[in-house]
């Protein structure tokens, strides 16, 4: 199963594709996770993206199709895999849909998550994240049951993204809303799109996600 997760910066495809990971056994696929690990690395794509992505840009599509390229020949993927990130462009659309054909596979469902501009701002800048074990939080949805100490494994070292300033999310929705929103039409014409509710509560979001994924023949 090959599963897409879109939309906007804040909208849970993180939250949600972590959930679909751990419930069907696919590899999530972050475009954005692979690019701060490469920044975090110092590679020759962590210096070339630094910049563009601390401005709430997005990397050349050149790049991104060779890292998807990549990731999906690992063994990991070979009953499927979730993207989460990718594609965000039509130029990325294209590559992707090539790169599936080339190897005889086909996408099962765009989860396109829904939400509100105004409410993104809010999620993403109040968001943070356990340096030690990665689980995710947030300011005011989602906070720590002691204060300061991970709920998951004790640890007190917290971390923010980079570009989860006020500023960078709103050049982020600005690029999702002309760069990425269009490639809706893309998927709406092969029928495969079905949308969500991103404002409601997590567990809900996971409800109608999980009962989307479950009704594909696969
Ligand atoms: P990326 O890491 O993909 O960032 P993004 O798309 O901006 O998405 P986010 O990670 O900010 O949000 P999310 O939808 O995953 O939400 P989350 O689950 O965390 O990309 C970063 C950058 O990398 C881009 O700007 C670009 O520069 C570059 N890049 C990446 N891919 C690229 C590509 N293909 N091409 C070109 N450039 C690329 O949730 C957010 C917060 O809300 C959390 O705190 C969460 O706990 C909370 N939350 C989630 N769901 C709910 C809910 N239902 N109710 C209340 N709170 C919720």
């Amino acid at each position: 199963m090959i599963l897409i997760l879109l939309g906007p910066p804040g909208a849970g495809k993180g939250t949600q594709s972590r959930r679909l990971q751990e419930r069907r056994g696919l590899p999530q696929l972050s475009t954005g996770d692979m690019l701060r690990a490469a920044v975090a690395a110092d590679s020759d794509i962590g210096r070339e993206t630094k910049a563009i992505m601390a401005a709430g840009g997005l990397v050349p599509d050149r790049l991104m199709v060779r890292m998807i390229a990549e990731r999906i020949e690992q063994e990991d993927c070979k009953d499927g895999f979730i993207l989460d990130g990718f594609p965000r462009t039509t130029a990325q659309a294209e590559a992707l849909d090539g790169l599936l054909v080339a190897r005889g596979l086909k996408l099962s469902l765009v989860i396109e998550i829904r939400v509100d501009d105004l409410v993104m701002i809010e999620r993403v800048i109040g968001r943070f994240t356990c340096t030690k074990c990665g689980i995710g939080y947030h300011d005011t949805f989602k906070t720590t049951r002691i204060d300061n100490v991970c709920d998951s494994c004790g640890s007190t070292k917290f971390d923010r993204r980079a570009d989860d300033r006020e500023d960078t999310v709103r050049a982020r929705l600005e690029a999702y809303h002309i760069q990425t929103a269009p490639l809706l039409d893309h998927y709406l014409k092969q029928g495969i799109v079905v949308p969500v509710d991103g404002m409601a509560v997590m567990d809900e979001v996971t409800f109608q996600i999980n009962q989307a994924v479950d009704g594909v023949n696969d």
